[in-house]
């Protein structure tokens, strides 16, 4: 089986109703990101960031995964799939696919302040005052501007790997994520889903200029019969 790697972004979930984070202006849900994704917000005022990260949560069990998250799963019935997403909603997961690195972390887990390794499944609200078993403070595990991506390494591995890359609504502008397209080799396709694509067309690269539901619909048609 060949190995396909899917870099998702934000894109393939605004159809499901999520916002993206720069369609709007820099502002995320009406917050400067820096305030509510980085360690300095963090730092200057947590109530504000955890609040945050509880709507986000809470939002994440009124939206349902799209057609582009399923039809990404039918390509596992002819390809050896990976998706590396930068998105930290559990959408791929409940459409049914079943490799998945996320990059920027997961909604649905904190970690410990005291020990990064300490993750802890978690569906409710994060309070001021929820703490791990040393009694440290828990805070999302969401990777924010200025941190290690612990997963980076495993992402690498998997993408040198790849024979044929789709890379789907995402605005490239974030490292490390963006640079993992120099990881394949010269011969890998990729094919990039997005209606306002921010990359230029090459001999290696096809650009789709559609919504992530109709793109993925029109490869996975193209990858499934050919
Ligand atoms: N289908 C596909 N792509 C879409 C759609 C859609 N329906 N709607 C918008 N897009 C595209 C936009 O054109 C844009 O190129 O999705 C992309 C979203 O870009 P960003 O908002 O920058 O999101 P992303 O690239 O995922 O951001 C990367 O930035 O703030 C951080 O950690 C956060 O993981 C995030 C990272």
């Amino acid at each position: 089986m060949k190995n396909m790697v899917i870099l998702t972004g934000a894109g393939i979930s605004a159809e499901s109703g999520i916002n993206t984070f720069r369609d709007s202006d820099g502002l995320w849900e009406g917050h400067d990101i820096m305030e509510v994704a980085s360690p300095v917000g963090w730092k200057k005022n947590p109530s504000l960031v955890l609040d945050f990260y509880n709507k986000r949560r809470q939002q994440l069990y009124t939206v349902k995964p799209n057609l582009a998250h399923y039809e990404l799963v039918k390509l596992e019935s002819k390809y050896n799939v990976s998706i590396i997403t930068q998105n930290v909603d559990n959408l791929h997961e409940r459409a049914g696919s079943k490799n998945i690195i996320h990059l920027h972390g997961e909604l649905l887990k904190v970690r410990s302040q005291f020990d990064q390794n300490i993750v802890l499944d978690w569906q409710k609200d994060l309070h001021i005052g929820d703490v791990c078993k040393h009694n440290s403070q828990l805070r999302p595990h969401i990777v924010w501007f200025g941190e290690e991506v612990p997963m980076l390494d495993l992402a690498i591995e998997v993408t040198q790997k790849a024979d044929i890359l789709i890379i789907i609504g995402t605005s490239m502008q974030v490292y490390p994520a963006a640079s993992l397209v120099q990881y394949i080799t010269p011969k890998t396709p990729i094919y990039f889903i997005d209606p306002n694509p921010n990359i230029s067309p090459s001999k290696q690269l096809t650009i789709i200029k559609e919504k992530a539901s109709l793109g993925m619909s029109q490869l996975v048609e193209q990858f499934l019969t050919s």
